[in-house]
């Protein structure tokens, strides 16, 4: 009864703004001097939202950024550049994550350019209030929200673009933009991850915390994977930015959509403050030798115990796979 309450969209609101009040800060602010300088980090879902603020705030601490997205990557740049930062700061990157021949794309011509990414922040989601399929015949929501993560990541590291083995001893980070929403997730049915989505929009917010649930095992099953002794080759963080004032409801219809905005425009942070756990996870050298940490907002917890089972994990990834090389042979 409880999951049914919190995937309602005024419960949903509700937390999402009681948090800005309850959710108590338990980690200092990143210090100026914690930056990126010489770095290359990959956002994707950068050009709205909060993977807009975190692209900017990343290339004014220093990175190059390439900023992923499929959509407004022109307007995005010219944006970051009136907020002050330098034209070649920041890179678009044209990648339609719902395509998963798009997304291998990306990866083959980074890897193609020598590209050695520092950090990949997997940021991008969708709500969409219908059930729309992909190229490859697969739920849109599904893909983008989940799949793409398990695609891109697990295809960078294959081609060396996230290296595990670096020389010079820098460990890269991977940060994905996971939701409190995960822990109110129904149980997994992996059996039937890649079947059609029931698109009503009254279960949107259901599928929803199912995906970011499947993020999460993902993320510390990747955690686990690219770990030796516990000392990470690769470290893999979490978070949840809290509620914020995003586009994340584009597709609600108007007379919905004109006062969640309104509600949301007031009592929900702006991206360029949710983006402070994001840039801790990125940045902060208190994490060098650490894996498998979770944020909520700036306090640190632990994922629900479903996304660390380690059973669990290795089950996602092995279903992930089989559901991948299927699509993938669908072309
Ligand atoms: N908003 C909240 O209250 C909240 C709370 C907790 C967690 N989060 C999480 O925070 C992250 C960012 O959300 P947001 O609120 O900033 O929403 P947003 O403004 O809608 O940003 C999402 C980004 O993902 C991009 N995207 C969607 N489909 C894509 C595709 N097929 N290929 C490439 N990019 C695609 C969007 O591009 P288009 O604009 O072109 O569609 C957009 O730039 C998400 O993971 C979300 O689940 C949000």
């Amino acid at each position: 009864m409880a999951a049914l309450n919190k995937n309602h969209p005024l419960s949903a609101v509700l937390t999402g703004a009681l948090d800005r009040f309850r959710v108590q800060r338990r980690l200092p602010a990143l210090g100026a001097d914690e930056r990126l300088d010489g770095k290359l980090a990959l956002v994707t879902g950068g050009a709205s939202g909060l993977g807009f603020a975190t692209s900017v705030d990343l290339a004014r601490r220093g990175a190059r950024v390439l900023l992923a997205d499929c959509r407004d990557l022109e307007r995005a740049h010219r944006r970051a550049v009136s907020l002050g930062v330098a034209p070649d700061r920041i890179e678009p990157l044209n990648v339609d994550l719902s395509d998963l021949r798009s997304s291998d794309r990306v990866a083959m011509d980074l890897a193609r350019r020598g590209v050695c990414l520092d950090r990949l922040v997997l940021n991008a989601a969708v709500v969409p209030t219908a059930a729309r399929s992909t190229p490859q015949g697969l739920d849109e929501m599904f893909v983008v929200n989940y799949l793409s993560s398990f695609a891109l990541v697990t295809r960078l590291l294959d081609e060396g673009v996230l290296p595990r083995d670096r020389r010079d001893g820098e460990v890269p980070r991977v940060v994905f933009v996971a939701s409190e929403a995960h822990r109110w997730a129904e149980d997994l049915a992996l059996e039937t991850i890649d079947r059609p989505r029931d698109g009503s929009p009254r279960r949107v917010l259901a599928w929803y915390a199912t995906y970011k649930l499947m993020l999460a095992t993902f993320a510390w099953e990747l955690a686990r994977r690219l770990s030796t002794e516990g000392t990470p080759q690769v470290a893999v963080f979490a978070l949840c930015p809290g509620a914020m004032s995003t586009n994340i409801i584009r597709e609600l219809p108007a007379p919905l959509r004109a006062p969640l905005k309104a509600v949301m425009r007031l009592f929900f942070q702006d991206p360029f403050v949710a983006d402070e756990p994001v840039l801790y996870l990125t940045c902060s050298r208190s994490l060098e030798g650490r894996t498998a940490v979770y944020l909520h907002k700036m306090a640190p917890k632990d994922v629900d115990p479903r996304a660390a089972d380690a059973e669990a994990g290795r089950a996602l990834w092995e279903h992930s796979e089989a559901v991948l090389s299927r699509a993938r042979g669908q072309g």
